[in-house]
């Protein structure tokens, strides 16, 4: 018995051995660079951003879309009150009068069956008196279109001429007094739908315009998808993102991102899942739905944009497809314990594995593929490398769970072997689901399961050795989505400690991401959250700044017995991680603690480090936090400091310190 524990252990010892070696292997082959031998290889993508559709995060927020509910789509199921109508005001100017109806006997696309019929009746002749007659619609955005003097907005129409003479349409921002901020025109010329296009040069800025749309000519037109985009996007992409959102996040430098939920991947019942189909292709054939957290999702921001984004920022993408199964909390049965859960039947499996299988086929199948030709038609030809993909969402582990993951599971290891698939183990870090999901993990030999865990700041502190328990060498755990309960430093820097754990772990723990990401002002579902924006204003949170100083600083190789420090105190944490790109050293440290404590750095170990090095610290008072209204009030300060082979560092109280020191190859 003895002896077969010994060869065990003597084989796992070989094989982590030998990942070892091949991996430090190619990092010397491709950096060209002395990679210290006595590091261990960790995750090349350890932190990673979670994003999903919730606190308005894409329609109002990332996706910079600024007309509301811009294809009449809205209706009573998303919120009580709301109906194709919500958001546009019928409006009548210099004694003109008609009337509008949202219409669906002939729409673009079936995927989107709501339009407006304007029939202007009459156009007053009194223009000289009221300013532009005419009859038409105005919409506020979401909250107020922000315009920038000089800034060009890009706007289009969808219209269907359907009197006689072509119909002039005059498009404009308006100010609250409506005061006219930027204008345009556009004539119709087909009885068939066909997409205008405008561009609007803004002579005064604004935070609060609106978009308003006004036929000026007698007659009758149906318009649909009305879309207004600021000129500059991330990346000036069409159809794009808010670019200063969009580059809070990439100045993370996440190496992977995960989408597009959360509990709004597997919806709200089963006819509310996420089905990544209906998310691609021209805008106006998207199928928008009922956002899980209670308004409208358009599906603007669909799978291409999801790729492209991770494309734009290096970063690889992590699509989350539901495992058959809905939320346990459907119908609000969360009240109830979460006993909502709905199976997709049995006799439709096959569809949806089928639907499961395409979606790789579209992200890296080549153009002559089915759905790698779509892929290319909507302008992307290569392949999106896609890597990962994941089964569920902290879902409850039931019989009708387990079996339809099973069957995904293994037709997505037959036919993708090159897939890595990120299975599930409930919603909590412990209990019921976590160890059913953890069996079935055990006995399919998934690759990766994803935890979840919102707790105290104090659990985050009591836990650090929690992966230090974890098979070696079985199923990787992906941190899917955690935070402790708050946004102040404290919570914070509890989370640093914990993320220092992660990097120990790198061998377990192949990624990790906070959640949630982002929460407009006043629109907001669930907190704490990462970065809070307005219209104008972005927030960044005290853990935000954290998940930057990691995620901007990972590494490939964890090194211990660098950092020394009073081993009994948990408040105190620290690891050494190398970049094999750079060949840079990364020393993180993190004091939870209400004084300076020391901690010694010895470096013997490298062989030439750069005696200047980059110093970043997080530190400030437990309580201290960001608002909209103050958001300097706690910042990282960086400086170059001078290190050697050997020093000691106080760190300060509250803090988290990444020092980033770089190898010379001379
Ligand atoms: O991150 C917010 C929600 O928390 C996610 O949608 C869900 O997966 C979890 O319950």
């Amino acid at each position: 018995m003895r002896k077969s524990i010994s060869f065990f252990l003597l084989g796992v010892f070989l094989s982590v051995y030998s990942i070892n070696a091949q991996a430090r292997k190619e990092f010397v082959e491709k950096t060209n660079r002395d990679i210290d031998k006595s590091g261990k290889v960790i995750s090349p993508d350890l932190f990673g951003l979670f994003f999903e559709d919730i606190n308005y995060s894409a329609d109002g927020g990332l996706y910079a879309e600024q007309v509301q509910n811009r294809s009449f789509e809205y209706n009573p199921t998303e919120r009580k009150d709301w109906n194709p109508f919500s958001y546009w005001e019928y409006i009548t100017t210099g004694y003109s009068y008609g009337r509008i109806s949202v219409e669906t006997k002939s729409p673009i696309h079936p995927n989107n069956p709501h339009y407006m019929v304007i029939d202007i009746e009459h156009v007053g002749k009194e223009a000289k008196f009221t300013g532009e007659s005419g009859v038409g619609l105005k919409n506020p955005g979401f909250g107020g279109i922000v315009v920038r003097s000089g800034q060009k907005y890009n706007f289009s129409v969808f219209a269907q001429q359907l009197s006689d003479a072509p119909i002039v349409l005059s498009i404009n921002l308006q100010n609250r007094k409506g005061e006219v901020l930027a204008s345009s025109s556009i004539a119709t010329s087909s009885r068939n739908w066909q997409k205008y296009t405008a561009t609007l040069t803004a002579t005064a800025s604004c935070d609060t315009s609106s978009l308003v749309v006004l036929a000026k000519t007698e007659g009758k037109i149906a318009l649909d998808v009305v879309s207004l985009f600021p000129e500059k996007t991330f990346k000036n992409r069409p159809n794009g993102l808010r670019a200063d959102l969009a580059q809070m996040l990439a100045d993370m430098k996440p190496h992977f991102i995960r989408f597009p939920g959360g509990c709004l991947s597997h919806g709200d019942g089963l006819g509310n899942m996420y089905r990544w189909k209906n998310t691609i292709g021209p805008i106006e054939e998207r199928k928008e739905q009922r956002n899980i957290w209670g308004y409208n999702q358009t599906a603007g921001l669909g799978y291409y944009e999801y790729f492209q984004f991770c494309e734009d920022i290096g970063a690889k993408p992590l699509p989350v497809l539901p495992a058959a199964v809905s939320c346990q909390n459907t119908g609000g049965t969360w009240q109830l314990g979460g006993i909502g859960q709905k199976a997709i039947p049995m006799d439709e499996m096959k569809d949806y594995i089928q639907e499961v299988l395409d979606l790789i086929e579209w992200a890296n199948g080549p153009v002559t593929s089915t759905w790698g030709a779509k892929r290319a038609a909507a302008g992307h030809p290569a392949s999106f490398q896609l890597q990962y993909v994941g089964i569920g969402n902290e879902d409850n582990i039931t019989p009708q769970f387990e079996e339809r993951f099973k069957l995904i599971f293994d037709a997505v290891k037959a036919k993708h072997p090159e897939i890595t698939v990120v299975g599930t183990v409930g919603p909590a870090p412990d209990g019921d689901d976590f160890t059913k999901g953890w069996k079935i993990a055990n006995e399919l030999k998934v690759p990766v399961v994803d935890e979840h865990y919102y707790t105290s700041p104090e659990w985050f502190i009591a836990n650090q050795h929690r992966y230090d328990k974890y098979a070696r060498n079985a199923t990787r755990v992906y941190l899917g989505e955690y935070a402790s309960w708050g946004n102040k430093l404290r919570n914070a820097i509890a989370e640093a400690a914990y993320m220092t754990s992660l990097e120990r772990n790198g061998d377990v723990v192949r990624m990790a991401s906070y959640a949630p990401l982002l929460a407009k002002k006043n629109f907001t579902q669930w907190n704490p959250d990462m970065i809070y924006f307005d219209n104008v204003k972005i927030c960044l949170t005290p853990n935000y700044y954290v998940q930057k100083m990691f995620s901007a600083n990972q590494g490939n190789l964890y090194f211990d017995k660098v950092i020394s420090k009073n081993e009994k105190d948990s408040t105190l944490a620290a690891s050494c991680v190398q970049d094999a790109k750079t060949g840079d050293i990364i020393l993180k440290m993190v004091n939870f603690g209400k004084e300076s404590n020391p901690m010694k750095v010895n470096l013997g170990s490298f062989k030439k480090i750069v005696s200047v090095a980059e110093q970043t610290v997080l530190a400030g008072k437990g309580d201290d936090e960001n608002t909209l209204e103050n958001t300097q009030k706690i910042v990282p300060t960086k400086s170059v400091i001078k290190v050697s082979k050997t020093f000691e560092y106080a760190v300060p109280a509250m803090s988290l310190t990444v020092i980033r020191i770089k190898t010379s190859k001379k």
